[in-house]
């Protein structure tokens, strides 16, 4: 693995002719994607700026152009008609000011119609690395750029860490105001999120208060990516807890969850009406975000980043990483997100495959169980070895998901193997196959299992248990893998 200095991650873009050569060089990776968002050059992260504004969507990624390392970062844009097929649009923030010195950080986005906002974490630093974090504001400007405010809406608290950021911005009718949830880290080094108001989006912002969360008090160092919704009259909280480990997560200490409840913006109080449940039970699924502007009461839009902080991934030796999940449709059944690729997916459909055991390198797989035992095993070699396996286990009512049996192995030490609780046992799995990743939708889309994966030129077959249905559509691509910076 490749030693970066500080002085390589955090050195400055000044041009595009300086990561040319290396677009030219990864471009030809058999891993780079066909219908995910993924970075154009280096590292792409955490989904940013997400929504709807003027008759198109548009999203940012938290971008380090160097190569798969975290260092300096700035917001890469992306843009989509259908939140499928996206165009490369450029960098659409540079860390170029004294507040956000070393890296834009993740925010979100809100359209009032006219403008589309980008709220962000400025991260500065001093020379001796002492970090202020500073929440931002910017629009987006006619030549697709983000033009920023001068000054930021507000600094860091003192009663909390360093650990303050990721501003999420909401608009209550019902109190004439905005909120922005940050994510937040107390001086207990508890995560908390913090919550600051303004009845108007550029001024005015004042602290109001920790948001209240009863019986996640004491759940996790810090809390990345707070974002609310609301959806089919109840309020959705999410947010990326980090060092702590959850039952049935491995030796992961990175984790996305998500409660169903109330929000009291009198009381700062979201009152949750069950526990806390995965978002995705996957490997790799981080730092989702709810798109903002969308007009469907009953009906959430979300992305995340397919990978997790501390990881190391396959592709790191050529110098790239990341990707975006496929954007995804939630709604709310009994308590529980139930979650769908958006629709438009179906649009890249080829005429199905055979399904005689092979596996296109791009496609979607989708398996009706039969009642009884169910395994379905994608990328096997040939002879039905090896291969990201899923078992369902009746005795448990579990689907273990195992990716030991892969050729290209990665984050051993997080775990190679999770289970997720299908209740009931299982129906049926969608599953959505790009060059380095596999998301599965399980049961119309209860639960969801998101991973990347690194086949070899061997392993692209498949097998499924008997009784089982299997129709496979090869896909179309959705993104263009060229070069805008
Ligand atoms: C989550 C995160 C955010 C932060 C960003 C920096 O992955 O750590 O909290 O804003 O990444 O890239």
């Amino acid at each position: 693995m490749k030693e970066w200095t500080r002085e390589e991650r955090y050195r400055v873009l000044h041009s595009a002719q300086e990561i040319e050569g290396l677009h030219e060089q990864i471009v030809h990776s058999v891993y780079r994607q066909r219908f995910h968002v993924q970075p154009v050059t280096g590292l792409s992260s955490d989904p940013n700026g997400f929504g709807y504004h003027n008759g198109l969507w548009h999203l940012y990624y938290q971008w380090c152009p160097w190569g798969a390392v975290h260092g300096l970062k700035y917001w890469y844009h992306v843009t989509s008609e259908d939140l499928l097929h996206w165009k490369n649009a450029g960098v659409g923030m540079h860390p170029d000011t004294y507040f956000d010195n070393r890296g834009c950080h993740s925010g979100s986005a809100f359209s009032d119609g006219e403008e589309l906002y980008l709220f962000y974490t400025g991260n500065h630093r001093d020379e001796d690395w002492t970090r202020t974090p500073y929440t931002c504001a910017a629009r987006l400007g006619a030549d697709g750029k983000a033009v920023k405010l001068p000054q930021p809406l507000f600094g860091p608290r003192d009663d909390y860490s360093e650990h303050q950021r990721d501003p999420k911005i909401v608009y209550v009718p019902e109190k004439g105001k905005y909120y922005i949830f940050i994510g937040a880290q107390n001086l207990e080094l508890k995560g908390r999120a913090l919550m600051y108001e303004s009845e108007s989006l550029l001024e005015g912002w004042k602290f109001a208060g920790e948001l209240k969360v009863p019986g996640f008090e004491d759940f996790g160092g810090m809390w990345e990516c707070p974002c609310i919704v609301r959806i089919s009259g109840k309020d959705v909280l999410i947010f990326s807890p980090q060092y702590t480990k959850l039952p049935g997560r491995g030796e992961s200490t990175n984790h996305n969850i998500y409660l169903v409840g109330s929000m009291d913006y009198d009381t700062l109080t979201f009152t949750p009406e069950g526990g806390y449940q995965f978002l995705d039970f996957g490997f790799d699924f981080y730092a989702a975000q709810f798109a903002a502007n969308v007009s469907d009461p009953d009906k959430a839009i979300l992305i995340a980043w397919i990978g997790l902080p501390d990881n190391h991934y396959c592709t790191e030796p050529e110098d790239w990483e990341g990707s975006m999940t496929v954007v995804r449709e939630l709604r709310l059944k009994d308590g529980r997100l139930v979650q769908s690729p958006v629709q438009a997916l179906a649009s890249l459909r080829e005429a199905p495959a055979p399904t005689d055991g092979t596996l296109p390198d791009v496609c979607e797989v989708l398996a009706e169980a039969s009642g009884g035992g169910f395994d379905l095993n994608f990328f096997t070699k040939a002879d039905g070895t090896g291969g990201f396996t899923c078992h369902y286990d009746g005795e448990r009512s579990v689907l273990v998901v195992d990716r030991r049996g892969m050729d290209n192995r990665f984050n051993q030490n997080v775990g190679e193997v999770l289970e997720v609780p299908v209740p009931g046992g299982v129906r049926n799995v969608r599953a959505l196959i790009d060059r380095c990743s596999i998301e599965l939708f399980i049961n119309d889309g209860e639960a969801a299992f998101t991973s990347h994966v690194y086949p070899t030129a061997d392993e692209h077959h498949y097998t499924v248990s008997q009784g089982a249905e299997v129709t496979i559509y090869p896909l179309k691509p959705s993104v263009v893998d060229d070069f805008v910076v």
